[in-house]
């Protein structure tokens, strides 16, 4: 099984992308859970992630806190996408685990040290405040990462946050320039093809068919995330961003990209995280990223459906 630190925000999309995980130790060997500020601030996201946790009967997984905001910014948080919790949709209890009393940021470096290089993949899924941080701190783990597979950016698709940005990067463009700059191999699932996995009603009926503590709540979950896209852009279904990136894990296949060079605007306050993607090659500047933009939404949607299953 492939090993992974994800670096999450939840958010109901991060929490599906966990129970993915969580529900596949064949092919994901979850390391250790880092909670990040995001979508909602870091107390909430570090007590959701442990709900998350609980909820896919892994109270064994170790939860670490990170950072509680951007390098160079104020917090921007989506209550009005995720709710006041963050994980507004099912009643679920508080969580009974503890946090790991270290530091996300001393996680994700003494755990790159501790294994031999190429051997830890990161798995981003809110602003990439904890693994920049990391990088900063100890440039050395920098060679020892695998791969990382994020969350974040949009090309056709644009901005979610503001007219031409997408939350995660946004949120801390620092961050996301220092990961972009880092010569890692990374995978980028973008809105371009997040806006492609939508939990449309028979989807979620599916959920909720699975007669599981599990199946309902993704399916109360997806109900709750679905208004903001619903309202907002007349879209089909709750878009599952974060299982992007455990789904491309466990069955890369699924997905098509680009190997194309991407950087991060920082300076202008119009334009600020936005992902300038060269999806046309128009530049020589050297690719570093895989961009994805297609999926095979149905075979998404069968592998997630079985594997929550399990749980
Ligand atoms: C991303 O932002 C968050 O609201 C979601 O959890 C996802 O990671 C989508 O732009
Ligand atoms: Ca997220």
């Amino acid at each position: 099984a492939r090993k992974i630190i994800i670096d999450t925000d939840p958010g109901q999309d991060d929490a599906v992308a966990i129970l993915l995980a969580l529900a596949s130790p064949e092919e994901i060997d979850v390391l250790g859970i880092t909670a990040v500020a995001g979508n909602v601030p870091l107390s909430l996201t570090s007590k959701n992630a442990r709900i998350v946790c609980e909820l896919a009967g892994k109270a064994n997984v170790k939860v670490y806190e990170g950072c509680d905001r951007p390098m160079g910014r104020a917090l921007v948080t989506a209550e009005h996408v995720h709710g006041e919790t963050g994980l507004n949709g099912p009643a679920l209890p508080d969580p009974v685990m503890t946090l790991e009393s270290q530091h996300a940021v001393d996680f994700i470096i003494e755990t790159l040290r501790s294994h031999d290089t190429g051997t830890v993949t990161l798995c981003p899924l809110g602003p990439l405040t904890n693994i920049a941080t990391a990088f900063t701190k100890a440039p050395d783990i920098i060679e020892k990462v695998q791969e990382i597979i994020l969350m974040g950016g949009a090309y056709f698709e644009v901005g979610n946050i503001t007219p031409t940005a997408e939350f995660n990067i946004y949120v801390d463009p620092q961050a996301a320039d220092i990961v972009f700059k880092s010569d890692v191999s990374i995978v980028v699932m973008p809105l371009d093809v997040t806006h492609k996995v939508l939990v449309t009603k028979p989807r979620n009926d599916a959920f909720r068919a699975l007669g599981t503590k599990v199946g309902k709540a993704v399916a109360e979950m997806t109900d709750f995330f679905e208004r903001f896209d619903k309202e907002k852009y007349g879209s089909e279904g709750a878009p599952l961003h974060d299982p992007c990136v455990t789904a491309y894990l466990i069955a890369p296949d699924l997905f098509s990209g680009r190997h194309i060079n991407v950087e991060i605007e920082t300076q202008s306050e119009l334009t600020m995280g936005m992902t300038v993607a060269d999806w046309w090659g128009v530049t020589e500047r050297t690719p570093n990223a895989l961009f994805i933009g297609d999926v095979d939404a149905d075979g998404f949607f069968a592998l997630l459906t079985e594997r929550l299953s399990r749980l």
